[in-house]
C-alpha cells in the first residue's frame, strides 16, 4: 500500500487526530499514514494496545508525530488518565488496523487497554479500519460484531482482498489510505464544518481601572462569548478568545486575558490578522476614568469624589477602517430595550458589521449572567434570522450555522 503519494485532505488539515493503533502486521503501513497526517498540518497522537508495540515500536510513532505515544492505562506523561485525556483532545479517532480482537473488545464496551479505554471516552467521530486473515474477517463472530459497531454510528472502512500476510488470497488487507482517508473527511466533515477557519471571539465586560485596586465595569459574565468559543471549536476551528472573564479550559481555544477596552484593542489587532471570522460578544465599556490615580484613593482623605469620564473609542468600528482586516467577517453584539432590529441596524452599519446579534435585555428570563439568550441575527445583506430562546450554547451553534455559509471560500 503506497501511502506516501495520497495528498492529505484539505478538511482533515489543522484536526487533533488520535490513532490507535492495534496489534496487527499492517501496523507499519500507519507509520507512514500518522507521518503524511502531521506533514499536513494535524496534530497526531498515537495509543497502543501491547501486542501493537511488537510489530512497531512507540519510538517509530513518537518521532514521526512529534508528541509522547500513549502505550497504556498508566502512562502518565500525558495525564494521570490518560485514556480521558485523549478521548478529551481527539476531534477524530482512526482506529488502524482493527484487529478482530480489537474489534470485539470495542463491541462489548471492553475498557481494560488504552486504545478500548480512549474509545469509552471519546467524544469525537470514530473511524475503524479492520485488518486480519480472510477467514478471521469472514466468521460470524467478527461481522456481528462489526454490525454491532456501525450500528453505534462508527464508520467502518471495509478491508481489502488481495496478498494476505498469512499467504492466503482474500479480503481482510487494511484498507488503502486513500479509502482511510476518504472514510475520515467523511466522518469528520458532519461536525467540523468550521475546521481550517481562524475564529476570533471577545467575551466579558471591560475593567476600566480607576486606581491600582478598583475599576468600572459591566454586568456581563462573558458566558455568551465563551459559548461562541466553545461552539466554534467544537466545530474544528483554531479559536482564540480575548476575554476579561476566566472560564474552564476547552481544547482548541487559544485564551488571551485582558482588562482595559485598550488592551482588549492591542490584542485584536494582533490575533485577527489572518482570521476568518470575529465574533464580538464582549461588553466594551463607553466611558472610563480620564484620569487613573497611581495609588489607593482612602476615603480618610477624600471626603467626597468625582469621577471625570472620557469616551473609550468604538473597538469594532475601527476595525473596519483597517484594510488589513477587509477579509475578517465581523459580527457584533447589542443589548437592546427596545425596537432590536432597527437599532440593531443602525449598529451594524455605523460599526462596519458584516452581521449583528441584537439582545432583548427587557426579557428578565435572559441576558446577562444567564444560561439563556434569545434575540435575533441580522445580516448586512438584508437577510434575518429569529433567534428563539435557547441556552447560550444552543444559540452560539445557530448563529455559527447562519454565519458560515457567508464565510469568504
Ligand atoms: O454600541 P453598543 O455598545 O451597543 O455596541 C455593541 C457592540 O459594539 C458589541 O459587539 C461590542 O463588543 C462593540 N463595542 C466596541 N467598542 C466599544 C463599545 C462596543 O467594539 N467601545
Amino acid at each position: 500500500m503506497p501511502l506516501d503519494p495520497t495528498p492529505i485532505p484539505d478538511e482533515l488539515r489543522g484536526l487533533r487526530v488520535a490513532v490507535l493503533v492495534s496489534g496487527g502486521i499492517a501496523a507499519y503501513k500507519i507509520v507512514d499514514l500518522a507521518s503524511a497526517l502531521t506533514q499536513a498540518g494535524c496534530e497526531v497522537r498515537v495509543a497502543m494496545t501491547p501486542s501493537a508495540m511488537r510489530f512497531v515500536g512507540p519510538p517509530t510513532f513518537a518521532g514521526v508525530t512529534g508528541r509522547p505515544v500513549l502505550t497504556g492505562m498508566w502512562s502518565a506523561d500525558a495525564s494521570p488518565e490518560p485514556h480521558v485525556f485523549l478521548g478529551d483532545w481527539a476531534q477524530l479517532i482512526l482506529v488502524a488496523p482493527a484487529t478482530a480482537n480489537v474489534i470485539g473488545r470495542i463491541a462489548s464496551g471492553r475498557s481494560d487497554d488504552i486504545v478500548t479505554a480512549t474509545l469509552l471516552a471519546a467524544r469525537s467521530p470514530v473511524v475503524v479500519a479492520p485488518a486480519m486473515n480472510d477467514a478471521m474477517w469472514a466468521k460470524a463472530a467478527v461481522q456481528e460484531n462489526v454490525t454491532v459497531l456501525r450500528k453505534r454510528g462508527i464508520t467502518i472502512v471495509e478491508p481489502e482482498s488481495g496478498h494476505l500476510a498469512s499467504g492466503h488470497e482474500g479480503a481482510g488487507r487494511l484498507a488503502g489510505s486513500a479509502a482511510l482517508l476518504n472514510a475520515m473527511v467523511h466522518a469528520a466533515r458532519s461536525r467540523y464544518d468550521l475546521a481550517g477557519r481562524r475564529v476570533v471571539v471577545t467575551a466579558g465586560g471591560t475593567r476600566e481601572p480607576i486606581d491600582p485596586v478598583r475599576f468600572i465595569s459591566n454586568y456581563s459574565s462573558g458566558k455568551m462569548g465563551f459559548a461562541l468559543a466553545a461552539a466554534a471549536a467544537d466545530r474544528g476551528a483554531k479559536v482564540t478568545l480575548v476575554t476579561t472573564a476566566n472560564h474552564p479550559q476547552h481544547h482548541g481555544i487559544a485564551v488571551q486575558r485582558v482588562d482595559t477596552a485598550e488592551e482588549m484593542q492591542a490584542e485584536l489587532r494582533s490575533q485577527l490578522r489572518g482570521a476568518d471570522l470575529l465574533l464580538m460578544a464582549a461588553a466594551v465599556g463607553d466611558f472610563r476614568p480620564a484620569h487613573l490615580a497611581d495609588r489607593k484613593i482612602r476615603r480618610e482623605e477624600t471626603p467626597s469624589l468625582s469621577l471625570e469620564l472620557a469616551p473609550i473609542p468604538d473597538l469594532v468600528a475601527s476595525l473596519a477602517s483597517d484594510p488589513e482586516l477587509d477579509g475578517v467577517f465581523r459580527v457584533g453584539f447589542a443589548a437592546e430595550d427596545s425596537e432590536l432590529d432597527a437599532k440593531a441596524v443602525e449598529k451594524m452599519k455605523r460599526k462596519g458589521l458584516q452581521g449583528i446579534v441584537a439582545n432583548d435585555i427587557s426579557r428578565r428570563d435572559i441576558g446577562f449572567g444567564s444560561e439563556y439568550n434569545a434575540g435575533v441575527l441580522l445580516f448586512a445583506d438584508g437577510s434575518r434570522h429569529e433567534l428563539e430562546k435557547a441556552t447560550k450554547r444552543e444559540m452560539a451553534d445557530k448563529i455559527l450555522d447562519k454565519v458560515l455559509p457567508k464565510l469568504k471560500k
